[in-house]
């Protein structure tokens, strides 16, 4: 039987640099646009988990970017549920999906305490009662394993594994059907890593939330993941599941990814 697919990326090709005007067509002049993403494809599974790999600069981020309206899309199509999401260059975000970027910075307001930047989603979407407003923000910190002064911090006086974390938190606040994370533990130390980890794997198993995962570490894919997709230089070498593709990889470079992982696990 087949899975249903809650995100599908369908032959992806994203371009970075100007268009090519009518003028430089008529003009025979050549496209000089970098392709970050050739003709990728792939399906997240209602309520599996993908996990990204491949070497810095394979085109990773972009695929994520892009499924969140923030890269060109030069052709092809993300569907979420079935319905086609980029109508244009870029992908209409619905709030279902939340990512957590590789820079956890840019999800914290730098003016706002955490307390209030958490807050204002669970305000603003009438996500809880507001008088369950704080109770549901404690809860979340307590999910990533913050300590409570958090509430109070505003992110210039937070280390990097707490701005991840309490990016993670304000991602969960919206109760996600898809969660996607870009290197979401690289900033954490092994500890909390553990914690995080734990933390989505029970909450894909309580909440049927599916995931999408961009690292390059590749035992995180194997802890979080049924399915690992390998991108070479904006292409897919190899997806399949994890177990086939890093215990059997049938691509070269695949091969030389995995062989090499005990260098690059950090
Ligand atoms: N805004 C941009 N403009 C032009 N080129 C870009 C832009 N963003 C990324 N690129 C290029 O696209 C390619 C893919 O970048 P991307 O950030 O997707 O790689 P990645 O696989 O996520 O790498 P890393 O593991 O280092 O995060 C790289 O060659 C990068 O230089
Ligand atoms: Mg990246």
């Amino acid at each position: 039987m087949l899975k249903p697919t809650i995100l599908s990326v369908e032959d992806l090709v994203v371009k970075y640099g100007d268009r090519p005007t009518a003028i430089d067509c008529r003009r025979h002049k050549a496209d000089t646009r970098f392709t970050a993403v050739n003709h990728v494809s792939f399906e997240l599974p209602t309520g599996g988990a993908v996990g990204i790999v491949g070497e810095s600069g394979s085109g990773k981020s972009t695929i994520l970017r892009a499924i969140m309206g923030l890269a060109p899309v030069e052709s092809g199509n993300i569907r979420f549920d079935g319905h086609i999401i980029n109508m244009g260059r870029f992908t209409t975000q619905p709030m279902t999906i939340q990512m957590v970027f590789q820079d956890p910075g840019t999800a914290l307001d730098p003016m706002m305490t955490v307390g209030q930047t958490i807050s204002e989603v669970l305000r603003v979407h009438h996500f809880v009662a507001r008088n369950k407003v704080e109770q549901r923000v404690r809860e979340l910190l307590d999910m990533v394993a913050l300590p409570k002064k958090i509430y109070e911090s505003y992110p210039r006086d937070m280390s990097g594994g707490q701005k991840q974390r309490a990016a993670i938190a304000r991602a969960l606040a919206f109760n996600p059907k898809v969660f996607i994370g870009d290197e979401l533990t690289s900033a954490l130390d092994v500890v909390v890593q553990v914690q995080v980890l734990d933390l989505l794997k029970q909450l894909r198993k309580e909440t049927g939330m599916s995931m999408l995962i961009v690292t390059h570490n590749l035992d995180l894919v194997r802890y979080l993941c049924d399915e690992a997709v390998v991108v070479h230089h904006g292409r897919i070498a190899e997806s399949g599941n994890v177990t086939d593709v890093f215990e059997h990889p049938q691509d070269q470079y695949s091969r030389e990814l995995i062989a090499a992982a005990p260098k690059i696990i950090r």
